[in-house]
Protein backbone atom coordinates (compact mmCIF):
# COMPACT_ATOMS: atom_id res chain seq x y z
CA UNK A 1 0.00 0.00 0.00
CA UNK A 2 2.90 2.50 0.66
CA UNK A 3 5.63 2.16 -1.43
CA UNK A 4 8.33 3.52 0.82
CA UNK A 5 6.98 2.29 4.32
CA UNK A 6 6.58 -0.51 5.92
CA UNK A 7 3.38 -0.57 8.28
CA UNK A 8 2.31 -3.16 10.96
CA UNK A 9 -0.57 -2.82 13.34
CA UNK A 10 -0.14 -4.69 16.79
CA UNK A 11 -2.11 -4.39 19.97
CA UNK A 12 -3.79 -1.47 18.80
CA UNK A 13 -0.05 0.27 18.19
CA UNK A 14 0.56 1.04 14.28
CA UNK A 15 4.16 1.04 13.59
CA UNK A 16 5.01 3.15 10.47
CA UNK A 17 8.77 2.46 9.23
CA UNK A 18 10.82 4.35 6.77
CA UNK A 19 12.23 1.85 4.40
CA UNK A 20 14.77 3.60 2.30
CA UNK A 21 17.47 2.38 4.10
CA UNK A 22 20.11 2.51 1.42
CA UNK A 23 19.61 6.30 1.24
CA UNK A 24 19.40 6.52 5.28
CA UNK A 25 15.82 6.84 4.80
CA UNK A 26 15.65 10.30 3.69
CA UNK A 27 12.95 11.82 3.01
CA UNK A 28 11.97 12.36 -0.94
CA UNK A 29 8.24 13.35 -2.33
CA UNK A 30 7.34 9.49 -2.56
CA UNK A 31 7.84 9.01 1.35
CA UNK A 32 6.09 12.55 2.04
CA UNK A 33 3.19 11.56 0.37
CA UNK A 34 2.82 8.01 1.89
CA UNK A 35 3.56 9.86 5.58
CA UNK A 36 0.81 12.04 4.78
CA UNK A 37 -1.37 8.84 3.98
CA UNK A 38 -0.61 6.95 6.87
CA UNK A 39 -1.23 9.88 9.30
CA UNK A 40 -4.77 9.96 7.57
CA UNK A 41 -4.91 6.20 8.44
CA UNK A 42 -4.51 6.63 11.98
CA UNK A 43 -7.15 8.75 12.07
CA UNK A 44 -9.51 6.73 10.01
CA UNK A 45 -9.01 3.59 11.60
CA UNK A 46 -10.59 2.34 14.62
CA UNK A 47 -8.23 -0.34 15.04
CA UNK A 48 -5.48 1.78 15.36
CA UNK A 49 -5.16 4.00 18.80
CA UNK A 50 -1.38 5.16 18.68
CA UNK A 51 1.59 5.21 16.20
CA UNK A 52 5.11 4.97 16.45
CA UNK A 53 7.38 6.48 13.50
CA UNK A 54 10.89 4.83 12.86
CA UNK A 55 13.14 4.45 10.39
CA UNK A 56 14.08 1.14 8.53
CA UNK A 57 17.84 -0.58 9.17
CA UNK A 58 20.07 -0.18 11.94
CA UNK A 59 21.73 3.12 10.93
CA UNK A 60 19.24 5.70 10.88
CA UNK A 61 16.10 7.13 11.60
CA UNK A 62 15.81 9.52 8.95
CA UNK A 63 19.20 11.25 7.46
CA UNK A 64 17.45 14.33 6.22
CA UNK A 65 15.40 15.30 3.38
CA UNK A 66 16.67 13.84 0.06
CA UNK A 67 19.34 15.86 -0.94
CA UNK A 68 19.55 14.78 -4.42
CA UNK A 69 16.18 16.48 -5.17
CA UNK A 70 16.95 19.76 -4.21
CA UNK A 71 19.04 19.88 -7.18
CA UNK A 72 17.44 22.54 -9.53
CA UNK A 73 14.48 23.78 -7.53
CA UNK A 74 13.73 27.49 -7.83
CA UNK A 75 12.78 29.68 -5.52
CA UNK A 76 9.23 28.91 -5.60
CA UNK A 77 9.76 25.24 -5.79
CA UNK A 78 11.60 25.18 -2.25
CA UNK A 79 8.82 27.55 -0.78
CA UNK A 80 6.11 25.08 -2.24
CA UNK A 81 8.55 21.80 -0.32
CA UNK A 82 8.48 23.84 2.59
CA UNK A 83 4.92 24.67 3.14
CA UNK A 84 4.30 20.95 1.89
CA UNK A 85 6.46 19.42 4.53
CA UNK A 86 5.01 21.82 6.91
CA UNK A 87 1.53 20.88 6.52
CA UNK A 88 2.71 17.28 6.52
CA UNK A 89 4.00 17.65 9.93
CA UNK A 90 1.20 19.66 11.25
CA UNK A 91 -0.96 16.79 10.16
CA UNK A 92 1.56 14.78 12.75
CA UNK A 93 1.64 16.95 15.41
CA UNK A 94 -2.42 17.65 14.99
CA UNK A 95 -3.05 13.78 14.97
CA UNK A 96 -6.08 12.96 17.34
CA UNK A 97 -4.52 9.91 18.31
CA UNK A 98 -0.58 9.91 19.87
CA UNK A 99 2.29 9.57 17.06
CA UNK A 100 5.71 8.90 19.14
CA UNK A 101 9.17 9.19 17.37
CA UNK A 102 11.17 5.78 18.01
CA UNK A 103 14.76 6.92 16.53
CA UNK A 104 16.66 4.41 15.51
CA UNK A 105 19.89 6.53 14.28
CA UNK A 106 20.51 9.43 13.05
CA UNK A 107 18.14 12.06 12.59
CA UNK A 108 19.13 14.64 10.72
CA UNK A 109 17.71 18.10 8.76
CA UNK A 110 14.03 16.90 8.07
CA UNK A 111 14.63 13.71 10.21
CA UNK A 112 14.61 15.35 13.31
CA UNK A 113 11.98 18.03 11.84
CA UNK A 114 9.82 14.52 11.69
CA UNK A 115 11.03 13.73 15.36
CA UNK A 116 10.36 17.14 16.66
CA UNK A 117 6.47 16.83 14.95
CA UNK A 118 6.06 13.53 16.83
CA UNK A 119 4.16 14.40 20.26
CA UNK A 120 7.31 12.51 22.25
CA UNK A 121 10.48 10.92 21.41
CA UNK A 122 12.68 8.29 22.54
CA UNK A 123 16.21 7.28 21.06
CA UNK A 124 18.65 4.52 21.25
CA UNK A 125 21.79 4.79 22.50
CA UNK A 126 23.51 5.19 18.81
CA UNK A 127 21.48 8.20 17.92
CA UNK A 128 22.09 11.14 16.23
CA UNK A 129 20.65 14.67 16.64
CA UNK A 130 21.15 18.23 14.40
CA UNK A 131 20.39 20.37 12.03
CA UNK A 132 22.93 20.38 9.39
CA UNK A 133 21.08 22.36 6.61
CA UNK A 134 23.84 25.52 6.69
CA UNK A 135 26.08 22.92 5.49
CA UNK A 136 24.06 22.93 2.22
CA UNK A 137 23.90 27.22 2.67
CA UNK A 138 20.60 26.10 3.90
CA UNK A 139 18.24 26.01 6.81
CA UNK A 140 15.64 23.74 7.85
CA UNK A 141 12.24 24.33 5.82
CA UNK A 142 10.16 21.68 8.14
CA UNK A 143 9.46 23.58 11.20
CA UNK A 144 13.06 23.37 12.86
CA UNK A 145 13.69 26.68 13.29
CA UNK A 146 10.55 26.26 15.15
CA UNK A 147 9.97 23.37 17.26
CA UNK A 148 13.83 22.77 18.26
CA UNK A 149 13.43 26.48 19.97
CA UNK A 150 10.41 25.50 21.31
CA UNK A 151 11.71 22.00 22.66
CA UNK A 152 15.22 23.32 24.01
CA UNK A 153 15.36 27.04 24.27
CA UNK A 154 16.75 29.94 22.48
CA UNK A 155 20.00 30.11 22.93
CA UNK A 156 20.57 26.14 22.13
CA UNK A 157 18.59 26.37 19.08
CA UNK A 158 20.99 29.08 17.65
CA UNK A 159 23.80 27.40 18.16
CA UNK A 160 22.76 24.24 17.15
CA UNK A 161 21.61 25.34 13.98
CA UNK A 162 24.39 27.85 13.12
CA UNK A 163 27.34 25.17 14.08
CA UNK A 164 25.83 22.44 12.30
CA UNK A 165 26.78 20.47 15.47
CA UNK A 166 25.56 17.11 16.09
CA UNK A 167 23.94 15.85 19.55
CA UNK A 168 24.40 12.16 20.74
CA UNK A 169 21.60 10.86 22.44
CA UNK A 170 22.47 11.19 26.03
CA UNK A 171 22.96 14.90 25.54
CA UNK A 172 19.48 14.84 23.40
CA UNK A 173 17.83 13.89 26.48
CA UNK A 174 19.98 16.28 28.86
CA UNK A 175 18.01 18.98 26.40
CA UNK A 176 14.73 17.90 26.55
CA UNK A 177 14.42 16.79 23.22
CA UNK A 178 14.02 13.21 23.89
CA UNK A 179 12.30 11.92 26.83
CA UNK A 180 14.27 8.04 27.19
CA UNK A 181 17.69 6.60 26.22
CA UNK A 182 16.86 2.81 25.53
CA UNK A 183 19.25 0.41 23.81
CA UNK A 184 19.27 -0.30 20.22
CA UNK A 185 17.20 -3.85 21.01
CA UNK A 186 14.59 -2.64 23.70
CA UNK A 187 13.58 1.10 21.90
CA UNK A 188 10.74 -0.20 19.90
CA UNK A 189 9.36 -2.76 23.27
CA UNK A 190 10.18 0.20 25.44
CA UNK A 191 8.04 3.09 23.42
CA UNK A 192 5.16 0.16 23.07
CA UNK A 193 5.36 0.05 26.37
CA UNK A 194 4.41 3.80 27.16
CA UNK A 195 1.92 3.56 24.57
CA UNK A 196 0.10 1.11 26.08
CA UNK A 197 -0.22 3.42 29.23
CA UNK A 198 -1.78 5.91 26.96
CA UNK A 199 -3.49 2.95 25.41
CA UNK A 200 -5.52 2.75 28.44
CA UNK A 201 -6.66 5.87 29.15
CA UNK A 202 -9.37 8.02 27.85
CA UNK A 203 -9.28 8.12 23.87
CA UNK A 204 -11.32 11.46 23.47
CA UNK A 205 -9.44 12.68 27.00
CA UNK A 206 -5.60 12.35 25.37
CA UNK A 207 -6.79 14.18 22.44
CA UNK A 208 -7.78 16.76 24.05
CA UNK A 209 -4.25 16.71 25.99
CA UNK A 210 -2.79 16.95 22.68
CA UNK A 211 -5.15 20.06 21.87
CA UNK A 212 -4.38 21.78 24.60
CA UNK A 213 -0.71 20.60 24.95
CA UNK A 214 0.29 21.93 21.37
CA UNK A 215 -1.10 25.13 21.75
CA UNK A 216 0.80 25.85 24.74
CA UNK A 217 3.62 25.08 22.69
CA UNK A 218 2.89 28.38 20.31
CA UNK A 219 2.91 32.09 20.56
CA UNK A 220 -0.93 32.55 20.98
CA UNK A 221 -0.90 30.45 24.27
CA UNK A 222 -1.49 33.21 26.64
CA UNK A 223 -4.73 34.20 24.39
CA UNK A 224 -5.77 31.05 23.48
CA UNK A 225 -4.04 28.09 25.62
CA UNK A 226 -6.07 28.52 28.73
CA UNK A 227 -9.33 29.20 27.07
CA UNK A 228 -8.60 26.14 25.12
CA UNK A 229 -8.03 23.98 28.21
CA UNK A 230 -11.29 25.38 30.01
CA UNK A 231 -13.94 24.11 26.54
CA UNK A 232 -11.57 21.00 26.56
CA UNK A 233 -12.29 20.33 30.24
CA UNK A 234 -16.00 21.11 29.60
CA UNK A 235 -16.12 18.46 26.66
CA UNK A 236 -14.44 16.21 28.38
CA UNK A 237 -17.19 16.08 30.86
CA UNK A 238 -19.26 15.24 28.40
CA UNK A 239 -17.86 12.12 27.41
CA UNK A 240 -19.47 8.85 28.79
CA UNK A 241 -15.53 7.88 29.78
CA UNK A 242 -15.33 10.67 32.30
CA UNK A 243 -18.54 9.15 34.02
CA UNK A 244 -16.95 5.55 34.20
CA UNK A 245 -13.36 6.88 34.99
CA UNK A 246 -14.65 8.83 38.09
CA UNK A 247 -17.38 6.47 38.65
CA UNK A 248 -14.96 3.73 38.30
CA UNK A 249 -12.48 5.52 41.27
CA UNK A 250 -15.51 5.87 43.31
CA UNK A 251 -15.83 1.86 42.91
CA UNK A 252 -12.63 1.32 43.25
CA UNK A 253 -12.03 -0.51 40.42
CA UNK A 254 -9.93 -0.45 37.29
CA UNK A 255 -11.53 1.76 34.24
CA UNK A 256 -12.80 0.26 31.60
CA UNK A 257 -12.56 3.52 28.84
CA UNK A 258 -14.51 2.89 25.28
CA UNK A 259 -13.71 6.30 23.60
CA UNK A 260 -17.16 7.63 23.61
N1 LIG B 1 19.61 12.86 1.07
C1 LIG B 1 19.90 12.00 0.06
N2 LIG B 1 20.71 10.95 0.22
C2 LIG B 1 21.24 10.75 1.45
C3 LIG B 1 20.99 11.62 2.52
C4 LIG B 1 20.12 12.71 2.29
N3 LIG B 1 19.78 13.57 3.26
N4 LIG B 1 21.67 11.17 3.59
C5 LIG B 1 22.32 10.07 3.20
N5 LIG B 1 22.08 9.82 1.89
C6 LIG B 1 22.61 8.71 1.07
C7 LIG B 1 24.04 8.92 0.66
O1 LIG B 1 24.13 9.77 -0.47
C8 LIG B 1 24.47 7.51 0.37
O2 LIG B 1 23.95 7.12 -0.87
P1 LIG B 1 24.91 6.30 -1.94
O3 LIG B 1 25.26 5.05 -1.20
O4 LIG B 1 24.01 6.08 -3.10
O5 LIG B 1 26.09 7.17 -2.19
C9 LIG B 1 23.72 6.71 1.43
O6 LIG B 1 22.62 7.52 1.84
C10 LIG B 1 24.55 6.38 2.66
O7 LIG B 1 25.06 7.60 3.19
P2 LIG B 1 26.63 7.86 3.48
O8 LIG B 1 26.85 9.33 3.45
O9 LIG B 1 27.47 7.02 2.58
O10 LIG B 1 26.73 7.30 4.97
P3 LIG B 1 27.78 7.74 6.07
O11 LIG B 1 27.62 6.75 7.18
O12 LIG B 1 29.13 7.92 5.50
O13 LIG B 1 27.29 9.18 6.58
C11 LIG B 1 25.65 10.82 7.30
C12 LIG B 1 26.05 9.32 7.25
C13 LIG B 1 24.24 10.87 7.88
C14 LIG B 1 26.62 11.59 8.23
C15 LIG B 1 25.69 11.43 5.88
O14 LIG B 1 24.96 10.58 5.00
C16 LIG B 1 25.11 12.80 5.77
O15 LIG B 1 25.73 13.78 6.18
N6 LIG B 1 23.88 12.92 5.21
C17 LIG B 1 23.23 14.19 4.95
C18 LIG B 1 22.71 14.79 6.25
C19 LIG B 1 22.10 16.13 5.99
O16 LIG B 1 22.73 17.10 5.61
N7 LIG B 1 20.78 16.21 6.21
C20 LIG B 1 20.04 17.43 6.04
C21 LIG B 1 19.48 17.49 4.67
S1 LIG B 1 18.55 18.98 4.43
Amino acid sequence: MYSTLLTELSQGIFIITINRPDKLNALNTQVFTDIENAVDEIQSNPEIKSAIITGAGPKAFVAGADIAEFANYTKEQAMALSKRGQDIFFKIENSKKPIVAAVNGFALGGGCELAMACHFRLASENAKFGQPEVNLGLIPGYGGTQRLTQLVGKGKSMELHMTAHLIDANEALQLGLVNHVTTAETLMERTKDILQIIQSKAPIAISKLIECINIAATPDHLDNGYGKEVAAFGDCFATEDMKEGTTAFLEKRKANFKGS
